[in-house]
């Protein structure tokens, strides 16, 4: 692979003649602004050195082998070199074979160590470079353990004939399948050649194929820079179809027709998101759906959201999480968090925006109820924090140094970032905050920011320009939910509620109970209203009447299982087996098995059983998760 021929070392010195002009045109204007910052934020989940040399192009040459499940190749790293004598990269778990600088036939062998591995952050690996080297070129294999990586035998997938791989790279686990300078402070654009096995197609957050061909080679190109937490592959049997002219759905061929029926409104959402805050800047969006172990509800890779099969309930009602990926189009792949603390700024502006969307297309009612669901999740989050002693956890400038930054992944990022915005809207109004939202993103498109990034240019541009006073400070850096939040309300959402105190109170089943006029929101809110508490006899009818469990709604079906554990109902235990083998998705998993660890000796053996099958069809990302819930009852 790597050719070392001794004439290379004599003409190693004109690589620095041997750039792709245009590449550096497109780049520089980037680079400025980044360098235009005050302050560098330091990211400290990363060890590269980005401030002296950073990759700005990347090229990925690799074989993707399922027989045992190992990527191999080349990550060719063209670099803006400050003059750095060495050029620091993250990995995690990578097999190195060699090391080279210079270009494509100019390689000249690097001399590199890796560092000791930390569990959580992986490595360093270091390159002696010269100040003008400007292409690092890294040989390497991924392990069959790697964390980004989920191979999934034919067993777990639709047909049950093919293989499957995807990969998870937020927030630090890219290093685990690509040796990279892997923090959200830097943006690179990127290509790459695969050589797939020819019965599979594969698909990269970049430009994709619609179809297979022969060979099992595809090309990708992703023009626009990103970091690296956005790079993402999947590899499959799988079908496209088309949505509207700039989107559409990849799935596997079982699934592929209701995908496309469930999604059918991604064309308006794509409408409405342009009509808010400006032109989509990505060429096309298009969505795949995973196989079931996909860890997350959706995950905003650009071009191409992953997505979980459990959004597909036959009926449209969980559309919004593609509402939400879809807006991270603007607040996180546009504007990035500069750091994980920074998270809220993906996440917050990101479920902001996701309610925009879903008002514009579904009306203020829906919204609203979307809205209030998360609030309640906010306030019990919050509580719960505060309780344990983990106040500072509720600051939206989060402290998650020598912390896995999957810890920010919770409601203070999400739904408290979300209604800081809102209440800012309130405050200045809806013409002038979309306004200056749409200014925000244009401004700052393909830049990192950190949160006082973001205070400085709130400041300036709408708060002492309209002489509005606002707690900002508040929001940001102190605990819990400040005063003046926005309160959302929603008759809907009360009438379900008083139906659930109702059959709590009464002997009879309230009439009004029917599961087809009720949205997935009012039935959560049914649900809830009983506080973990509901009797037997009720249960039981509840279930005859409704039949959640066959809703086929996985945020219904967890939510009602949930009540049914609190409530030793075993009648769903069957249930409840199956979903968990079945699912992967961690936010439903999460809550039942932490039920069940919180139960009785019976229900913890039952959790132990049940994830004994189960484990083994979860990504990392849910697994390692689980593991910690279950991990004193083993
Ligand atoms: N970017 C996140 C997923 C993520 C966050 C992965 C942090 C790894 C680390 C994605 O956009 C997301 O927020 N997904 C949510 C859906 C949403 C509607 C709240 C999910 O998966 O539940
Ligand atoms: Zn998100």
């Amino acid at each position: 692979m790597v050719q070392k021929t001794v004439s290379l070392l004599f003409i190693a010195f004109l690589l620095s003649c041997n750039n792709n002009d245009s590449q550096e045109d497109s780049q520089s204007s980037t680079n400025e602004k980044t360098n235009d910052k005050e302050a560098v934020e330091v990211d400290n989940h990363s060890y590269s050195n980005i401030e002296e040399v950073q990759t700005e192009h990347l090229h990925l040459n690799l074989n993707i082998n399922f027989e045992e499940k190992i990527i191999s190749g080349v990550a060719r790293h063209e670099m803006k070199n400050n003059g750095a004598e060495r050029a620091i990269f993250d990995v995690q778990e990578l097999k190195i074979d060699s090391i080279t600088t210079g270009g494509k036939n100019n390689e000249k062998i690097a001399e590199y160590s890796i560092g000791e591995s930390d569990e959580l952050l992986g490595a360093p690996l270091t390159v002696e470079i010269t100040p003008s080297t400007e292409q690092v070129n890294i040989y390497y294999q991924t392990k069959p353990e790697a964390q980004a990586l989920d191979w999934l035998d034919p067993s777990l997938t639709g047909s049950g004939k093919h293989p499957f791989l995807y990969t998870q790279g937020q927030a630090i686990l890219t290093r685990s399948w690509v040796p990279v300078q892997d923090t959200p402070g830097n943006r690179f654009t990127y290509t790459a050649d695969l050589q797939v096995p020819s019965e599979l197609l594969a698909l990269m957050s970049a430009s994709n194929p619609t179809s297979k061909n022969d060979s099992g080679s595809y090309s990708y190109e992703m023009s626009q820079p990103i970091p690296s937490y956005l790079l993402a592959l999947a590899v499959g049997e799988l079908e496209y179809a088309q949505l509207g002219e700039q989107s559409g759905v990849y799935a596997e061929p079982h699934m592929i027709d209701a995908v496309a029926s469930e999604f059918r409104d991604i064309p308006k959402m794509m409408d409405a998101a342009q009509d808010l805050y400006g032109a989509y800047l990505w060429e096309t969006y298009d969505v795949i759906v995973l196989p079931h172990s996909f860890p997350f509800g959706g995950m905003e890779n650009p071009r191409l959201t992953f997505a979980t099969p459990t959004l597909i309930a036959g009926d449209r009602s969980l559309v919004s999480v593609i509402a939400h990926e879809l807006a991270h189009s603007w607040s996180g792949n546009l504007v990035t968090n500069a750091s994980w603390n920074d998270f809220w700024l993906n996440e917050g502006f990101t479920v902001y925006f996701e309610n925009r969307i879903m008002e514009k297309i579904y009306g203020k009612e829906v919204a609203d109820m979307l809205a209030l669901i998360e609030y309640q999740e906010l306030e019990e989050s919050v509580d719960q924090m505060i309780a344990n002693g983990n106040a500072k956890d509720t600051h939206l400038k989060l402290h998650l140094d020598h912390r896995n930054p999957d810890e920010g992944m919770t409601d203070i990022a999400y739904v408290k970032g979300a209604f800081f915005l809102k209440t800012l809207e309130k405050a200045v109004g809806r013409d002038k905050f979309d306004q200056f939202l749409r200014a925000y993103f244009e401004k700052h498109k393909f830049e990192t920011l950190t949160t006082e990034d973001f205070i400085k240019y709130l400041k300036v541009n709408l708060l002492e320009k309209e002489n509005i006073d606002f707690n900002v400070d508040e929001w940001i850096y102190e605990d819990g939910i400040p005063d003046n939040v926005v309160t959302i309300d929603s008759d809907r959402f009360e009438k379900a509620q008083q139906l659930a105190q109702q059959l709590k109170e009464s002997g009879t089943f309230p009439k009004e109970l029917d599961r087809e006029d009720k949205t997935t929101q009012e039935w959560l809110a049914f649900i809830r209203a009983f506080k973990g508490e509901l009797a037997l006899s009720k249960m039981k009818q509840v279930d005859e009447q409704l039949n959640f469990r066959d809703s086929g709604n996985a945020e219904i079906m967890s939510e009602w299982f949930i009540l049914g554990i609190k409530n030793d109902y075993q009648a769903l235990r069957p249930d409840i087996k199956a979903f968990l083998k079945k699912v992967g998705r961690r936010k439903f998993l999460r809550p039942i098995y932490q039920t069940l660890a919180d139960g009785s000796e019976e229900d913890i053996a039952f959790a132990l059983s049940v994830y004994e099958e189960a484990r083994p069809n979860y990504h990392s990302v849910s697994y390692n998760t689980i593991d910690e819930i279950l991990a004193e009852h083993q």
